[in-house]
């Protein structure tokens, strides 16, 4: 068991909550969190936005039960967090994009923080409905951020000015992002949100279709190369 060391609404529906002990999480992975006794039966999926020696966070958005139990976390209270899990992104070298769509943009602070420390350039585009979260953050992990409110994040960026591009949010973003990037040499990477079971590849939930045949996004992803998921029917 974690204890929660802050439980803070960012905006409307949003908290970010950190949680005590040391983690060793990679870039783009997730955790499976619970603060609760029997119902809901399953923990919840969330990805990592930030950890340090301190513990590890999440940014989460409120929108059935589990979300409802974890807002009401005070520091002091217990929380279990399972994981990391995941393959998460990979660490590459090159010039980066990181493209996140709503809650989509929670996996990618980290993801930012750590591919900026390892020397490489990070542009971040975020694309919010009515509100940004947390811009001044984001600002301190990147070269470059572009912020996105109302409008398609996808139509800001120039895919040819990228080697790597990793991205996260609502399946069709990640489709228009995809088509985006035909003809030019980036390469893009997905991270999957599908609904999760388990969350450690025993239930099958979360299977996901890909060229390869049926994968599960908890196991063998959480992130893809986009060609595996993104078929011409997909
Ligand atoms: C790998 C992974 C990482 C995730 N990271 C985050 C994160 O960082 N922050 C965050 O806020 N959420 C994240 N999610 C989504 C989060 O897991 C769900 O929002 C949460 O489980 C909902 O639980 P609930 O009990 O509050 O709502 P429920 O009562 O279970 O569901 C409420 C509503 O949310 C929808 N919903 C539930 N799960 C998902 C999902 N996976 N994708 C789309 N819609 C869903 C349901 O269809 C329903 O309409 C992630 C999901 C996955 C699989
Ligand atoms: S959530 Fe159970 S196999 Fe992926």
């Amino acid at each position: 068991m974690a204890t929660v060391i802050k439980n803070e609404a960012v905006s409307k529906d949003f908290y970010l909550l950190k949680a005590s002990g040391s983690y060793d999480a990679k870039i783009g992975q997730f955790c499976m969190l619970r603060a609760w006794d029997e119902y809901p039966v399953l923990s919840r999926p969330i990805s990592i936005f930030d950890c340090d020696e301190e513990g590890i966070s999440f940014l989460y958005k409120v929108v059935g039960q589990g979300t409802e139990l974890l807002a009401q976390l005070e520091p002091g209270d217990s929380i279990d967090v399972q994981g990391p899990y995941g393959n998460g992104f990979p660490e590459v070298n090159g010039k980066i994009a990181l493209v996140g769509g709503g809650i989509g943009v929670a996996p990618l602070f980290y993801t930012a923080k750590v591919l900026k420390a390892q020397g490489n350039p990070v542009d971040l585009f975020l694309g919010f409905n009515d509100e940004a979260l947390l811009q001044e953050d984001y600002e301190k992990v990147c070269d470059k951020l572009t912020v996105n409110i109302g409008g398609y994040v996808t139509d800001d960026i120039n895919p040819a000015d990228y080697e790597y591009i990793m991205t996260c949010g609502p399946h069709i973003m990640m489709k228009v992002l995809n088509d985006k990037v035909k003809g030019t040499d980036a390469q893009l990477y997905v991270s999957m949100e599908n609904r999760m079971g388990c969350g450690v590849g025993a239930c099958l939930v979360c299977s996901c279709k890909t060229k390869d045949g049926n994968k599960k996004v908890c196991k063998d992803g959480p992130v893809f190369k986009a060609e595996e998921v993104f078929t011409d029917e997909q």
